[in-house]
């Protein structure tokens, strides 16, 4: 039996990677910092599908929850096979409008975080010869979209170079760019979200059974769904100065929290 590590495995998209690993039978190791939504999930998904669901409580934003993670990545007596780097939230505001504060704890989970547990992760998978990593980025990583964006490129680019690094290694890496996906995301960060067309709506659950196909067929870059790969292709022929005004408005109305 396999084990996969998910970071941010209690809501939207983290919860459906867990859901459909637990389906096909991988164990899981399940991060974020809510501890009662960690044993419940643990729980459910122990006793729907017989796997063993271990539970880790991190803060990634923190120190000490990025080396606890790192650590259970290296214990090479329980290996883990697949680890998915999930766990991610908006800020709420433009550039200049959030707090340098937010904006840093933004880089710690989506960069730091993300070239840490990567690195503890495919250091033992190397010595294995076999193994995946999941980065979750965004489409946004492709458009002028704020810190976000540039957070999220940064996910694109280190996986796809870490990936050639490690390509005959057995280890395989792919950077998971979802569009709008109906989660818990933007009503955490405020965000109203009744200027985004209903067609730019994926299912969490569809994302994942997609992105699992792709990381199967080794690609390093995924982009789910037809509509988001025509529309990244239209994003590739657009100016950046269109762009970026067309980018910065969508889904980023933010509300009243
Ligand atoms: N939803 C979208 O439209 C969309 C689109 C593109 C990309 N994404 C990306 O997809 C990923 C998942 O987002 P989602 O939409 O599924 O969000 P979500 O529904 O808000 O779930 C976020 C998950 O991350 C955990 N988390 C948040 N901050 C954490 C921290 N500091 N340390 C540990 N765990 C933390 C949360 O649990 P706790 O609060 O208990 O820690 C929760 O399990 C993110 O990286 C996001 O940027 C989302």
């Amino acid at each position: 039996m396999t084990t996969a590590l998910i970071t941010g495995s209690t809501a939207g998209i983290g919860a459906a990677f867990a859901r459909r690993l637990a389906a096909q039978g991988h164990n899981l190791v399940l991060v974020a910092r809510d501890t009662k939504r960690l044993a419940e999930q643990a729980t459910e998904l122990h006793d729907r599908h017989g796997i063993e669901a271990e539970v880790l409580a991190a803060d990634l934003a923190t120190e000490e929850g990025i080396a606890a993670v790192e650590q259970r990545l290296g214990d090479r007596t329980h290996p883990v096979d697949l680890l998915v780097n999930n766990a991610g939230f908006g800020n709420k505001g433009r550039y200049l409008e959030v707090s340098m504060a937010d904006e840093l704890t933004m880089l710690k989970v989506h960069v730091e975080a993300v070239l840490r547990l990567t690195s503890a992760a495919t250091a033992s998978m190397r010595s294995r010869g076999r193994g995946g990593v999941i980065n979750v980025a965004s489409v946004a990583a492709f458009v002028p979209r704020g810190t976000y964006g540039a957070s999220k490129a940064w996910v694109v680019q280190f996986t796809q170079g870490a990936a050639r690094d490690l390509s005959g290694s057995g280890v395989r890496l792919m950077a998971l760019c979802p569009g709008f996906v109906r989660t818990e995301f933007h009503q955490r960060a405020g965000m109203g979200t009744d200027n985004i067309p209903g067609w730019m709506w994926l299912d969490a659950d569809k994302l994942v059974a997609s992105a699992l196909a792709d990381l199967a067929r080794g690609k390093t870059v995924s982009v789910p769904d037809p509509r988001y790969k025509a529309l990244m292709g239209v994003v590739k022929l657009t100016p950046r100065g269109l762009l970026g005004g067309m980018s910065s408005r969508t889904g980023r109305k933010y509300g009243p929290q």
